[in-house]
C-alpha cells in the first residue's frame, strides 16, 4: 500500500471509527475511557487543536504504532507548537470548531468543496488542519493554488508563522520567485505554476492534497485545473496513491461544480463554513460620480472627520489610482511630516485582475523554442531574426500601468483639470477640521510583500487605519478592523474584442456579487457601513449578478490555442466548470487549422490536432491568433513595428472618419500619398497613423487630424494599443526591446509589399475575388461594379466607397471584416494581394497539384530550399490561380 493510502486509512481509523479508537485507547491506557475521548473531541471543537498537548500526541502515535488492524504505518498528528497569541486569534475563527467534520469529510471523499465568507479562515486554517493530520508527511506536499501572486506569498508567510515553521517548510512559488525546496511541506503557488507542473508530472505525485483556493474568481487557469484534477484524482486512486482535491470558494456559484456531471460523476460534498458577519449598512450615492478617485477622497475625508473610530477600506481599480489617493490622504492627514509616498513606493507594476497572466506563455515557451529550432526550416519565415537563446519573460504587468499613464494623459487633455487643483480645495477644508492623523496604506497585488504585511498590523497609536486597495482586498486578503468601506463600483478587467481579438484593460462596472463582497469587508469586527459611489438604480440596472467566468469572456480561438499550447487536446471533451460554447469551439478549431496553427494531417479526428510550431509561436502573443500570426511573420525586414501599428489600427474603427469631412475625399487623398493607391486600406492606415504620430510629436495632433480627416480619438486609441502590444512583445521576447517610435518612417516599397503578405497570412480565410463581366451580368449588376465573391458566402460583397481600392478594384483582396449596410454586404479594411501569394501564405486554403515538370524545380541557395512550380486553386469552389513557385 502506498504511504498516503495508509495514512488516509489511519485517519479513518482515528476520525471515523470511534469504536476502534476507543478500544485502542483503552487498551493502551486503561484509565482513558470514552469520556476522555469525547472531551478530546470537544477540546478540538473549541479550536485548541488535537496536538496542543504533547502527551495526547504521544498517545495517538504510540497507539497507532501498536499495530492496530489495517494500519501498517503509524498514523500520527504532526505536533505543532503555536505561539500563544496566534493560537488565541485562531480560536476566534469559527472554522476551528469545524476542524473535525472538515477532516472527516476530506478523509472520506477524494474531492471536497469548502465554501465560506472571506475571512472565515479557509486559506490560513485548512492547510494547517491537513498538515497536522499528516498530509505533509511521507515525502508528499500539501499544494495550495491562488489566482493571485499576492495571496500566494502572503498566505505562505502567514501559515508558516501560525504553524511556527520556517519558510523552507511553508513555501511559495510564483512565476519568477519562490522559496520552495526539498523540505517544503506546504506549498503555496499561483494556479499557473501548478498547471505548468502538470505538464511535467501529470499525476502530481509530489502532492498528497491539492487545494484550489479562490475558485470563485473563476480564473481560466483555476477552471482548467479543476477540469484536469477531476481526471487526475481518479487516476491517482487507481494507482493506490490517492490525491485529495479541495476546492475552496466564497459562497458563489457552487452549482458550477456540484451540478456538473461531466466534471464530477458524483457531486462532491460541500462544507459551508459559517462566519461571523455583522450587519453592514449600504449607502448609495444619489448620482454616480465619474471622477471616482476624487469622490473617494472626499468620502474618506468625511468619514475620518465626522464618524467614530474604525478602519476605512477604499476600493479603486488600479495601482496608479491607489497611489494617487494614498498620496493625497497622507498629505491631508499627515502622520509624520516625513511620510513621503514618492520615496517609499515607486510606481511599479500593477495588475490585480489576472495576476498569473502570462504563465501559460512561459509554459509553452521552452517547448515552442525547441520545436521552432527543430523545424526552423518550416517556420524560417516566422522567426528568422531573433536570438532564440535569449527569450525571457518579465512580469506581464507593466502594461496596465502604462495604459493608465496614457489614460491619464487623455483625461488631462480633455478636462484641462490638473490633479493638484481638485485636491487642494478639499484638502484645505478637511485639514482644518481634523488633527487626527490617518494611517494610510496602499494595497495592490504587486506591492512588495513586506509592505502588504503592514495592513495586518495595528496602526500607530492615535491613528485611524485607512487602506486604499484594488480588488485584491475583495476576497484574497482580509484586513482586520475595517468598519467603513468606500466602493467605487468599478473594476479593471482585461476585455477582449470578439471581433478583433485585441485584449485591453478597461475599467468596467463590477458585479452585484463582488460589490456585496466589498461591502462585507466592513462587517468583520462589528456593524459597519459601505459607501457606494454610485446610485442604487445603476446597481440594479447595470450591474451583472456575477462576474462572468473568464473562460466565457474570452474568444475561444485564443483559449483553444492556449490549451493546445498546454498540450490539452480535444478541448471539446474537456470538463470545464462552465464550458465555452461548442459551436464556437468548433469554429475556432477550424479557423486555427486554416491559419496554420494546427497540424491537421496527422490528426485522428477533427478535434485531436496538435499545434504546429507556428501555432506554438502564435500562442505566445496576447492578441487574437490571426494577429499573433502576423506578428510571428514580421521579424524580418524590420516589419514588426509596422505590424504592431497595423494590428493596433485594425482594432480601432473609423480612423479615417472625422466629422465634417467628406470621407471618400479623405480616402482619396490618403490613397495618393506615397503611391499607396494600389496597396490597400491597411497600408493607408499605417501611413495615417505614422503621419499623425509625427504631427503629435510636434504638438499639432488636433490640427493635423482636422486637416487630414483623421479621427483624433481613434488615433489616441491606436497609440495606446501600440504601446500595449509593443510592451507585451517585449515581455514575451525580451531580446526584442522594441520601442514605440513616434516618428515611424513610412514603410519602403519592399516593406509595404511584405506587410501585405503578412496581412494576407493573418487573414487567409478572408480572401475575396472580383466578379468578372459575365458574372456581373449574370448577377444583374452593372459593369464595373466593385463586386466580389468570398468562399464561404453566397452573397456578393461590395467594396465600400470609403476604401482606397474602390477605384482600382484589384482582382484579389483580403478584407478585415464584412458588414451589412442597407441590405448590401460590404468589406472593410481591404488590402490588395497577388494570387501567386496564396499557395505560399494561404496554403491551407489551396488545392495544389503535383510539382510541374515544366518549368523544372530549382534550388534556391539563399533559403536552402527546393522550389517547384505547381498549379493551384483556391477555396472549395476551386478558383484557379496562376502557376506558382512554392517550397
Ligand atoms: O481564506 P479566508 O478568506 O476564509 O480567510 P483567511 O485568509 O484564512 O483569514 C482568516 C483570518 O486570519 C482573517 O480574519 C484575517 O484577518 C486573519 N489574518 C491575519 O490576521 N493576518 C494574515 N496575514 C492573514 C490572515
Ligand atoms: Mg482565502
Amino acid at each position: 500500500k502506498s504511504q498516503s493510502e495508509t495514512c488516509a486509512e489511519s485517519f479513518k481509523t482515528i476520525f471515523e471509527n470511534k469504536e476502534v479508537k476507543k478500544q485502542v485507547v483503552n487498551k493502551e491506557n486503561g484509565e482513558i475511557n470514552k469520556k476522555v475521548v469525547d472531551e478530546d473531541t470537544e477540546t478540538r471543537n473549541f479550536g485548541k487543536g488535537l496536538m496542543d498537548s504533547a502527551s495526547e500526541v504521544k498517545v495517538k502515535v504510540e497507539v497507532a504504532s501498536e499495530g492496530i488492524a489495517p494500519v501498517s504505518k503509524p498514523a500520527f498528528y504532526v505536533p505543532v507548537e503555536r505561539d500563544e497569541k496566534i493560537q488565541a486569534s485562531r480560536l476566534k475563527l469559527p472554522i476551528l470548531a469545524e476542524e473535525q467534520s472538515i477532516m472527516e469529510t476530506i478523509t472520506e471523499n477524494s474531492i471536497t468543496i469548502i465554501c465560506g465568507e472571506t475571512g472565515s479562515g479557509k486559506t490560513t486554517q485548512i492547510p494547517q488542519f491537513l498538515y497536522e493530520a499528516g498530509y505533509g508527511s511521507n515525502g508528499q506536499m500539501i499544494g495550495v493554488t491562488e489566482p493571485r501572486r499576492v495571496a500566494a506569498i502572503s498566505m505562505s508567510k502567514r501559515v508558516g508563522m501560525e504553524l511556527n515553521l520556517s519558510s523552507d517548510e511553508v513555501s511559495y512559488l510564483i512565476r519568477f520567485e519562490g522559496n520552495t525546496g526539498p523540505s517544503t511541506k506546504i506549498k503555496f503557488m499561483t494556479d499557473g505554476v501548478l498547471l505548468k507542473e502538470i505538464q511535467s508530472d501529470f499525476l502530481l505525485t509530489k502532492y498528497s492534497v491539492i487545494i484550489l483556493d479562490e475558485a470563485h474568481e473563476r480564473s481560466i487557469f483555476t477552471d482548467i485545473l479543476i477540469g484536469l484534477l477531476s481526471r487526475i484524482v481518479p487516476l491517482r486512486s487507481k494507482r493506490n496513491n490517492p490525491l485529495k482535491l479541495i476546492i475552496m470558494s466564497a459562497t458563489l456559484r457552487i452549482a458550477d461544480y456540484t451540478e456538473n456531471p461531466r466534471l464530477f460523476k458524483k457531486p462532491p460534498p460541500v462544507i459551508h463554513i459559517e462566519s461571523r458577519q455583522y450587519p453592514v449598512v449600504i449607502h448609495f450615492n444619489k448620482r454616480t460620480s465619474v471622477d471616482y478617485v476624487r469622490e473617494s477622497f472626499s468620502k474618506a475625508c468625511k468619514i475620518h472627520c465626522q464618524l467614530p473610530e474604525g478602519g476605512i477600506l477604499i476600493f479603486l481599480t488600479g495601482q496608479q489610482e491607489v497611489n494617487t489617493l494614498v498620496k493625497k490622504l497622507r498629505r491631508t492627514f499627515p502622520y509624520k511630516k516625513t511620510w513621503n509616498l514618492e520615496n517609499e513606493e515607486k510606481i511599479g507594476d500593477d495588475e490585480d485582475c489576472s495576476a498569473s497572466d502570462g504563465e501559460n506563455v512561459e509554459m509553452s515557451l521552452s517547448k515552442a523554442i525547441q520545436e521552432i529550432r527543430k523545424s526552423r526550416k518550416t517556420v524560417v519565415k516566422a522567426l528568422p531574426e531573433i536570438n532564440l537563446d535569449s527569450y525571457d519573460l518579465a512580469p506581464a504587468d507593466d502594461t496596465e500601468a502604462d495604459m493608465l499613464d496614457a489614460e491619464d494623459e487623455d483625461i488631462a487633455e480633455t478636462e484641462g483639470d490638473s490633479d493638484e487643483e481638485w485636491s487642494s480645495t478639499v484638502e484645505a477644508e478637511f485639514t482644518a477640521r481634523s488633527s487626527q492623523p490617518l494611517w494610510v496604506l496602499p494595497l495592490y497585488s504587486l506591492l512588495p510583500s513586506h509592505k502588504q504585511a503592514r495592513i495586518f498590523e495595528p496602526p500607530p497609536p492615535g491613528c485611524r487605519l485607512c487602506v486604499v486597495a484594488t480588488n485584491v482586498a475583495e476576497t484574497s486578503l482580509t484586513i482586520p478592523s475595517i468598519k467603513y468601506v468606500v466602493d467605487c463600483g468599478r473594476t479593471k478587467t482585461r476585455l477582449y474584442d470578439n471581433f478583433t481579438g485585441i485584449s485591453m484593460f478597461s475599467v468596467i462596472w463590477t458585479s452585484k456579487a463582488s460589490a456585496d463582497q466589498r461591502a462585507g469587508r466592513a462587517g468583520r469586527i462589528g456593524p459597519g457601513h459601505c459607501y457606494r459611489l454610485y446610485s442604487s438604480a445603476l446597481f440594479k440596472d447595470e450591474f451583472e449578478e456575477f462576474t462572468m467566468p473568464e473562460i466565457q469572456q474570452k474568444p475561444v480561438d485564443d483559449l483553444l490555442l492556449q490549451m493546445k499550447a498546454m498540450k490539452i487536446e480535444r478541448a471539446v471533451n474537456f470538463p470545464f466548470p462552465s464550458a465555452p460554447n461548442i459551436i464556437q469551439l468548433k469554429a475556432a478549431e477550424r479557423r486555427l487549422a486554416i491559419l496554420g496553427a494546427l497540424e491537421t494531417s496527422c490528426a485522428k479526428d477533427e478535434w485531436s490536432s496538435k499545434l504546429t510550431p507556428l501555432g506554438e509561436a502564435m500562442a505566445l502573443f496576447p492578441v487574437a491568433p490571426r494577429f499573433g500570426k502576423m506578428l510571428c511573420l514580421s521579424h524580418q525586414h524590420c516589419l514588426l513595428p509596422y505590424t504592431i501599428a497595423i494590428v493596433a489600427a485594425l482594432s480601432v474603427q473609423e480612423v479615417l472618419l472625422a466629422e465634417n469631412v467628406n470621407t471618400a475625399k479623405v480616402r482619396r487623398m490618403w490613397a495618393g500619398v506615397g503611391n499607396s493607391l494600389l496597396l490597400g486600406d491597411v497600408i493607408v492606415l499605417l501611413r495615417a497613423v505614422g503621419a499623425a504620430e509625427y504631427a503629435s510629436s510636434n504638438g499639432a495632433l488636433g490640427e493635423f487630424c482636422l486637416k487630414n480627416g483623421l479621427n483624433k480619438k481613434a488615433i489616441t486609441e491606436i497609440r495606446k494599443l501600440r504601446k500595449q502590444v509593443t510592451n507585451e512583445m517585449n515581455l514575451t521576447i525580451a531580446e526584442l526591446q522594441l520601442v514605440v517610435d513616434p516618428q515611424m518612417k513610412p514603410p519602403s516599397d519592399l516593406q509595404a509589399k511584405l506587410l501585405r503578405q503578412v496581412v494576407l497570412a493573418g487573414m487567409v480565410d478572408h480572401v475575396a475575388l472580383k466578379l468578372d463581366q459575365d458574372q456581373l451580368t449574370a448577377a444583374g449588376l452593372r459593369p464595373h461594379q466593385p463586386a466580389y465573391r468570398i468562399p464561404e458566402m453566397e452573397d456578393i460583397v461590395f467594396m465600400h466607397s470609403s476604401s482606397v481600392l474602390r477605384k482600382t478594384r484589384p482582382q484579389w483582396v483580403v478584407y478585415q471584416e464584412v458588414y451589412q449596410l442597407n441590405d448590401k454586404m460590404y468589406m472593410r479594411g481591404v488590402t490588395a494581394i497577388e494570387p501567386e501569394w496564396l499557395p505560399v501564405f494561404a496554403r491551407s486554403m489551396c488545392t495544389i497539384s503535383e510539382p510541374l515538370e515544366d518549368p523544372p524545380p530549382r534550388y534556391d541557395a539563399e533559403s536552402d530550399t527546393l522550389l517547384c512550380h505547381v498549379n493551384a486553386t483556391f477555396g472549395q469552389s476551386g478558383w484557379p490561380l496562376p502557376v506558382t513557385e512554392i517550397e
